[in-house]
């Protein structure tokens, strides 16, 4: 479902992070972009090609933690051919493709977002009203500014600063004060124990470690309260979760993407989407689309547990 990670973004573009986005994201414990991998990727040879390359990879090197440091920095002076670091290369863009999205193009993220909504039915699933709730991954708010309206109190936690810069103006232009912002992720969640009545996470959670896993569930467990609930809106592998004891429910209704704009819908299939969802504009001239036309289903799917302790 979407374009060439390599054609969107180069290698210094990893840059745009700060040092504890990238412990977050190159890392052995999580599996993101092992650091081996992004060491290949800066492997430099000394030449020309390299050299600008070389201090972004000292200034990650020196954010890393020791272990991880000093995989990535055997991996960056093991010599290799250029073939192989164009392969690396690739493959840290493609795995960190929507991070560097969150990071670097945000207002281009919450044009994506603004089309692709989700249904709110997922909130009373999640009881929601006069509660306290943590949205866990809550990018620019697409959950949290409905969430907002009806909970007492909302903690939006996500670990890009672009992404919850975004939100906080979203929140000032609402009039919305009930929100606190936290920057962090699944793994770590800060705040005490039975603390919130429910969790919801929209299209953030997942399986492996990077977006979740079993340490991040555990996490949410840990935070909301005996009978609380947590909601996964838009589950990427419903069958994980049901394994974890979770429901899976698919709320009734028709749902389309649908843009302001016939401008806004084709910059966004042109950078996100690819050519079925191009063609699929040039046919209709009209300024939304199927989930079909991409092989997504719709969001209007979820995973929910009640918590008992
Ligand atoms: C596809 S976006 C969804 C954002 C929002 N929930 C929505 O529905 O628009 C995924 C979000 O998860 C966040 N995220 C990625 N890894 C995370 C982690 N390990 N812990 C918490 N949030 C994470 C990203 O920064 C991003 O905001």
């Amino acid at each position: 479902m979407r374009i060439d990670a390599a054609a969107a973004f180069s290698l210094g573009d990893l840059a745009v992070f700060d040092a504890t986005h990238w412990r977050e994201v190159i890392t052995t414990a999580s599996g993101a972009v092992p650091p081996a991998l992004a060491g290949r990727a800066f492997a430099s040879d000394g030449t020309r090609e390299t050299l600008p390359l070389d201090d972004l990879g000292q200034r990650i090197a020196r954010a890393l933690p020791p272990d991880d440091r000093a995989i990535f920095a055997q991996a960056r002076q093991r010599a290799i051919t250029t073939n192989e670091r164009e392969s690396a290369r690739r493959t840290v863009l493609d795995r960190l493709f929507w991070e560097l999205t969150y990071w670097k193009t945000p207002k281009e993220y919450e044009r994506l977002t603004a089309g692709e909504q989700i249904h709110l039915g997922a909130l009373d699933v999640a009881r929601v009203d006069g509660a306290v709730v943590l949205d866990a991954g809550a990018g620019t708010g697409r959950v949290t500014l409905p969430l907002a309206r009806r909970a007492r109190t909302v903690y939006a936690l996500d670990p890009s600063l672009p992404l919850l810069r975004l939100l906080d103006c979203k929140l000032a232009a609402a009039g919305l004060r009930n929100v606190e912002l936290h920057r962090g992720a699944f793994r770590h969640v800060p705040l005490p124990d039975n603390s919130v009545d429910a969790v919801v996470a929209c299209s953030a959670f997942g399986p492996d470690e990077a977006r979740g896993g079993k340490c991040g569930l555990d996490e949410l467990m840990r935070v909301t309260r005996p009978g609380g609930r947590i909601v996964i809106i838009w589950p990427s592998d419903p069958t994980w979760f049901i394994a974890q004891g979770f429901t899976y429910t698919v709320l009734p209704g028709h749902l389309t993407i649908t843009f302001p704009t016939l401008e806004d819908a084709w910059e966004v299939a042109t950078r996100f989407y690819g050519l079925a969802a191009t063609s699929h504009l040039d046919a209709t001239a009209r300024p939304e689309l199927p989930f079909h036309v991409l092989g997504v289903k719709p969001p209007r799917d979820l995973c929910w547990l009640t918590v008992r302790k």
